[in-house]
């Protein structure tokens, strides 16, 4: 089982989106997949058509160690897909923690049963845009982190502020652990997509090659609440989660092997 964060404390760099793009190409071939929300904004549920209440089952129910995951997780309705969903209520009991002891483990304790009966061939966790106790959690247990990023000189300057809290966070056992998706490129913006690269060439070996692109049906699939792979003309963006998919799955050593005699939720 591979547990991946998608974490960047930059704002609105496509966390979800991707989070999304790749939970869902898991699924459809063939992996058993969980996604998290480790985020209060909430946006994972919604974006497959799911409703969560405020005062539903929810991750801030396991955060506060009211709840045990398996409480709150989601069938959804694609086959292999599994959430966690969260809402804004995970943003109070993430102010509590501040001044708890071991705050930052409280994730990786209520993963613990998962992980060893091995439900899932791949978590992935969809990171708050901040380096507060919630991505403190999330990367605790994680055993790879990918970093969306978009292609502007302000969000290549603030990765390595980002890494340097991962590292502080895991005492660098993330170390080669970790990579960078560009994401929202824009293909017209040549100039700017070189200088990019160029930048970017200080990361040898961390740069995941295929870069997501912007696409207007990305937008249009969440406001119809359904994910790209249930949009009409989302063709070209299907064809980009895949090939991320496919490649992630290499990097990160992705296996279908979860257990297939533990009762479905
Ligand atoms: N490839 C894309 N093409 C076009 N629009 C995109 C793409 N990826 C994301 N977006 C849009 O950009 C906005 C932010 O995307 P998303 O919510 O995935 O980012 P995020 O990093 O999770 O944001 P936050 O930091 O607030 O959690 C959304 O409106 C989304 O539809
Ligand atoms: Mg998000």
């Amino acid at each position: 089982m591979a547990i991946i964060s998608i974490a960047n404390h930059k704002g609105g760099t496509g966390k979800t989106s991707m989070c999304l793009g790749i939970g869902v190409y898991f699924a459809r071939n063939g992996y058993k997949v969980l996604i998290i929300d480790m985020d209060p904004q909430g946006h994972i549920a919604p974006g497959l058509g799911i409703d969560i209440g405020y005062d539903d089952p929810s991750m801030a129910d396991v955060i506060s160690l009211k709840k045990g995951i398996s409480d709150i997780i989601i069938k959804t309705n694609i086959d292999g897909l599994y959430i966690a969903p969260a809402t804004i209520r995970l943003n109070y009991v993430s102010e509590t923690l501040y001044n708890t002891f071991q705050r930052e483990r409280r994730l990786k304790k209520a993963l613990a049963d998962l992980i060893q009966d091995h439900l899932y061939d791949v978590i992935l966790i969809d990171c708050s845009p901040s380096m507060g106790p919630l991505v403190e959690n999330a990367l605790t247990v994680s055993d790879y982190c990918l970093i969306p990023c978009e292609p502007s000189s302000r969000s290549i300057d603030g990765l390595a502020d980002f890494m340097h809290r991962v590292n502080e966070i895991r005492e660098g056992e993330l170390d080669n652990k970790w990579f960078i998706v560009l994401s929202r490129v824009k293909k017209a913006a040549k100039l700017t997509n070189e200088v990019i690269d160029e930048k970017l060439s200080e990361f040898t070996n961390r740069i995941i090659e295929t870069k997501v692109f912007e696409r207007e049906t990305v937008n249009q699939a969440q406001i119809a609440g359904v994910t790209v792979f249930d949009f009409p003309r989302a063709g070209d963006v299907i064809d980009n989660y895949t090939k991320l998919g496919a490649e992630i799955s290499k990097k990160c050593g992705i296996k279908k092997h979860s257990s297939k005699k533990k009762k479905d939720k």
